[in-house]
Order: C-alpha cells, then sequence, then structure tokens
C-alpha cells in the first residue's frame, strides 16, 4: 500500500519518462502505448536511492518458507499481490543472495535478471491493474554487516534457529520485497522448521502447527499494513505464554530456554504496559501484543509489529515500554523517508519517560533536565529532524527527538499535547507520515506557530535556547 504523497510524487517522475520516450512524429493514431517503461529501481528515498522500488504496489505477501537451522538453508516461495502504478515493461525486487530458482508473474513463467541486490523481472504490466508474482528460491541467508547503523542485521542465523530483526533494509536478506516503509503491506507466513522448533512471526497463529515427516509447519496472519523491516521469522527451542491482557488484547511471549526465569514477567509487563500505552496514546491498533527474547546477543531490541524481539539479554520495562511505544508510532504510524526517523525513535524515547514517571522513578521533566544541562552532548551537533544517512541511529534521534516533544509539550500546554499525540495516532493509522505533517498538526491543533520551536529543536545545529 502506497500513501498519496509517495505515490504522486512518482508518477510524476514516470509520465516524464514516458513523454520523453514519444517518437517526434507522434503516436496518437496508434492509440495507447503497448509497452511500458522499466520500473525504478528505489522507490524514491533520496538517502537510499536502491532501496525499495518503483512503479507498483505490493498490497499482500505469503512467504511459504522452510528453515533448518542445522544447514542454515532457507528455501521455499514468495508471492507478492501487488498493483502497477504505470505501465511497466519491467519491476524491481530487493533481494540479496539466494539461488532463484523460478520467478512466475500472472502464472506464466517471466525471465528475470540479478544485479547486486536488486532483482528485475520482465513484465508487461498495465496501470492499476493487480497482478500476482511468485519467487522461489533458496540458499543460506547473508545479513546485512553495516557498521555504521548498528552492526548486523536482517535474517541471522543462530545456533537453534534464527533471529530476524531487518531495519532499515534487511527484509531482502529472506524474501523478495519492496524493502521500504513506504510501501506497506499485509503478510501470511507459512514456515516450516524440525519438529521442536518453535517459528515465531508476526499477527497471529491460525490454529495449531501441523508436523509431518519430521517438519512441523507454523501458520501466522499479520491482517494490518506492516513495513518490510518490521516482518519476522524468529526460529529456534522457545518457551510460550499465551494469554490476555486485562484490557482484553491476546499476548504472546516466548523466551530461549536460557531465559526462562523472565517468561512470565515478560508476558505480564508486556500486557500491562500494552494497555496503558492504550489509555495515553489511543486505542492498540493491532490485534496482539506480545515478546520474544532471544540468545543471540545483539545487545539491542527491534519492534516488529506485535512481537517486539529482544536479543540476548533480560530487558528492563524501560525497553519494554519503548517497543511497544512503537507500536503506535513506527509500525502502525510509519515513516516513508528514513530521514524522518525521529517520528520513531523520538517518539518512542518519549514514551521511556512517560513510563519512568508513571512508575514514580524520574519524571519526564527531570529527564529532559538532565539531558539540556549537558552542554557538551554530542546531540547538540546533530539536529535530529533530519536522520542523516550514514548515522541514522544517532543518540540525538532519540533523545533529542524526545526532547523536541517535551519542549512541544510545555509550549501548548498538556492537554493539547496529548491531543496533538492522539490525532497523530488516529490520523496516520495503518499508514505513513511525515514531519511536516507532523508539525503541520501540532500548529493546527494549538492554534500557535511553531516554526521557531521546531527550527530549533529538529532542524538547527546547537543547544536550542527555546525551551517551549
Ligand atoms: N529501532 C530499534 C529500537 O530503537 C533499533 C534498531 C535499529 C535495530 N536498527 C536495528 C534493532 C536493526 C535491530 C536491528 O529499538
Ligand atoms: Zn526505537
Amino acid at each position: 500500500m502506497l500513501q498519496g504523497r509517495f505515490t504522486s510524487a512518482l508518477s510524476g517522475a514516470l509520465i516524464v519518462v514516458t513523454l520523453t520516450s514519444c517518437s517526434p512524429s507522434g503516436a496518437s493514431d496508434r492509440g495507447p502505448a503497448r509497452s511500458g517503461t522499466a520500473g525504478a529501481s528505489g522507490i524514491g528515498d533520496a538517502d537510499f536511492p536502491t532501496d525499495g522500488n518503483g512503479g507498483y504496489d505490493v498490497g499482500h505477501y505469503t512467504l511459504a518458507l522452510g528453515y533448518d537451522p542445522a544447514s542454515r538453508r532457507l528455501a521455499g516461495t514468495t508471492t507478492i499481490d501487488a498493483t502497477a502504478t504505470e505501465n511497466l515493461s519491467s519491476f524491481n525486487l530487493d533481494l540479496r543472495g539466494f539461488t532463484v530458482d523460478a520467478v512466475t508473474v500472472g502464472g506464466r513463467s517471466a525471465p528475470f535478471s540479478r544485479s547486486g541486490d536488486e532483482m528485475t523481472v520482465t513484465a508487461d504490466l498495465r496501470k492499476g491493474v493487480p497482478f500476482q508474482a511468485v519467487v522461489t528460491y533458496q540458499g543460506e541467508p547473508q545479513p546485512v554487516r553495516d557498521s555504521s547503523n548498528l552492526g548486523s542485521y536482517g535474517f541471522i542465523p543462530t545456533k537453534d534457529g534464527s533471529f530476524v530483526t531487518a531495519e532499515p533494509n534487511g527484509a531482502k536478506t529472506w524474501f523478495p520485497s519492496n524493502d521500504h516503509p513506504a510501501d506497506k503491506a499485509t503478510y501470511d507466513f507459512r514456515l516450516t522448521v524440525p519438529d521442536g522448533v518453535t517459528a515465531i512471526a508476526n499477527g497471529e497463529l491460525q490454529g495449531r502447527p501441523a508436523s509431518s515427516g519430521g517438519k512441523t509447519t507454523f501458520v501466522w496472519r499479520e491482517t494490518h499494513p506492516m513495513a518490510s523491516y518490521l516482518a519476522t521469522m524468529t526460529t529456534g527451542n522457545f518457551l510460550v505464554k499465551t494469554g490476555t491482557s486485562e484490557a482484553g488484547t491476546p499476548v504472546y511471549a516466548a523466551v530461549d530456554p536460557r531465559y526462562q526465569g523472565q517468561l512470565t514477567r515478560l508476558y505480564e509487563l508486556s500486557g500491562r504496559i500494552t494497555d496503558y500505552w492504550s489509555t495515553i496514546f489511543g486505542p492498540y491498533p493491532f490485534k496482539s501484543t506480545g515478546g520474544v527474547i532471544d540468545d543471540y546477543a545483539s545487545g539491542y531490541a527491534l519492534e516488529n509489529q506485535t512481537k517486539p524481539i529482544y536479543g540476548g539479554f533480560e530487558p528492563d520495562e524501560g525497553i519494554i515500554s519503548h517497543e511497544l511505544a512503537h507500536q503506535w508510532f513506527g509500525d502502525s504510524v510509519s515513516i516513508s523517508r528514513w530521514k524522518d526517523l525521529w517520528l520513531n525513535e523520538g517518539f518512542a524515547t518519549y514514551a521511556e519517560w512517560l513510563w519512568s514517571e508513571h512508575q514514580g522513578q524520574g519524571t519526564v521533566q527531570q529527564i529532559f533536565d538532565r539531558h539540556y544541562r549537558n552542554a557538551e552532548d554530542p546531540i547538540w551537533n546533530y539536529p535530529p529532524g533530519v536522520a542523516q544517512k550514514n548515522d541514522l541511529f544517532n543518540n540525538s534521534v532519540y533523545t533529542r527527538g524526545a526532547m523536541a516533544l517535551h519542549a512541544l509539550r510545555t509550549q501548548v500546554g498538556d492537554q493539547t499535547f496529548f491531543t496533538i499525540i492522539r490525532r497523530w495516532a488516529a490520523d496516520h493509522q495503518y499508514g505513513n507520515a511525515t514531519t511536516e505533517q507532523f508539525t503541520a498538526l501540532a500548529e493546527q491543533l494549538s492554534g500557535q506557530k511553531l516554526g521557531e520551536l521546531f527550527g530549533q529543536w529538529l532542524f538547527d545545529k546547537g543547544r536550542p535556547t527555546t525551551l517551549g
């Protein structure tokens, strides 16, 4: 699903291509052009020019995949239900590594070629017409090793399975995709693993896992649109606890046996914090909540939709509150360009501060003041409103992004501030949004001009003087 802003930018670009490729003699009496143009190899994010692809909009992915932890082989099919947004002669998918055995489009074998992490599929597709592409592939997943963005990410083999955390562009390490958050889609997962291994994906488990011939298939379904980086196929030995939160949301918690002592705590905190955020941010946007602790020592957590994951540590309440706040900010309301990442991380960090205050620990104001007092903090050199492509996850995007929200709150007052936050979550639920849309909403609901405040907190270098 593409959001309006992006779709129109893309069609604008492609119309230019179409016009310039018309022959000067004019083709008007030949009727509509027979063949379209090649779909772009990027979705249009200037900082990540080959992430995602142009010319189509994915509605649904069906991933039917088997993984064998012993051989580290992933094999199966990805089915992509999409709609062309232009007349196309070919389109691209993002895929890293693997041997592709076959591609079909509309049930017919389609020629394809590969170059780096781009796969080009030849197919004549008409604007506005739905199509189905099926890719059959196998091989050993190759996670992305990236020193500037938090180390390895994507599909990471572990000693008993896989740890799948794909932000910002690691979906391509396990399925062919339009790998950019601007094109969200719903998902079905049919994951087959050796008996005794648990396979965890997003959304809800459909029925009981079925075993035959030494293998078990887990069927999961995510019915709400999801960014590709939030999709997961985490496998291994897990202890699982399921139930329902006090407010009635189903909870799925899973821990590697090494974290056995954490299972009940993770289960209860995940339900309780989800319920609390629902009272602050508005109704929980998904059908279930939960969390996963694996023993792969990534040292970080990721807000995988409905299934935040914690990599090799006992998560404290701060990080659980952070990942669950992302379910509203990042997962339900998603960015359409990576430079707007503070809309995810600033909001989730602000939520941590709210949780601290709610627990009777440091208040939001105390935490803000502590950061503000540190005049030497490198966050003052990095304006968080424009995340830098080589340093997306800089502490400023988190901490100074959260401080920007607190400066806004101080300026407009508690009531208007929380109205803005709830309206943001409601207006863009399941969609995409930009920083400009957030600042416009804040001005509209407060009736104030906030250019100076947002300028100092989000866009200018130096420690702001406007404290709200
Ligand atoms: N979004 C994560 C958080 O703030 C951090 C993160 C960024 C991450 N890139 C990642 C986690 C890659 C895992 C993998 O909680
Ligand atoms: Zn985060």
